[in-house]
């Protein structure tokens, strides 16, 4: 098993370094798709105590499909286009909204809700997947973690998909 094991109030740097480090050893030895994703969440929710939900929306079809994730429970299917995860898997770019309540079509999964940033998994040019992270703080993400987050995205795309 890998874990995280970081100073109190590590700088964010060295938080997303290990954090990666981290994931890229323990997706190494396991084929598993799945299984992969499920390790990803954990270990983003545990990395970074900010988001209240972490989880991936895997591309079947037209629709995005609720994966892997970790936190209260979630709306199942996302359909083309809608709410910030179908804005970010259509635009093929990371949507990053300091306030959710300004963006318009954006879906309530969680009433306490009050920000997020949704990450495209791009494999061989296709959408695979979204990453998605949600905070109960109005601007929790901002420019680090969305070029962070999407180093995390590039890893996920690696897997068998
Ligand atoms: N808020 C998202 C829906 C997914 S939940 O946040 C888990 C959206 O607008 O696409």
């Amino acid at each position: 098993m890998h874990s995280l094991d970081l100073p109190e109030g590590a700088d964010r740097h060295v938080i997303y370094s290990e954090l990666l480090a981290s994931l890229r050893a323990l997706v190494a030895d396991e084929p598993d798709l799945i299984a992969n994703l499920a390790n990803i969440v954990a270990v983003l929710k545990e990395a970074l105590p900010g988001a209240s939900w972490v989880g991936f929306y895997r591309q079947i079809g037209a629709d995005l499909v609720l994966g892997p994730f970790q936190g209260k429970l979630a709306c199942t299917r996302i359909g083309p286009g809608q709410g910030v995860c179908g804005a970010a898997a259509a635009r093929r770019v990371t949507v990053l909204v300091p306030d959710v309540a300004a963006f318009p079509g954006h879906i309530a999964c969680d009433s306490a809700s009050r920000s997020e940033i949704v990450v495209p998994v791009v494999r061989r040019g296709e959408v695979v997947a979204v990453l998605d992270l949600d905070s109960e703080a109005l601007a929790h993400f901002d420019a680090l973690d969305a070029e962070q987050l999407g180093h995390v995205a590039a890893l996920a795309a690696e897997l068998a998909w």
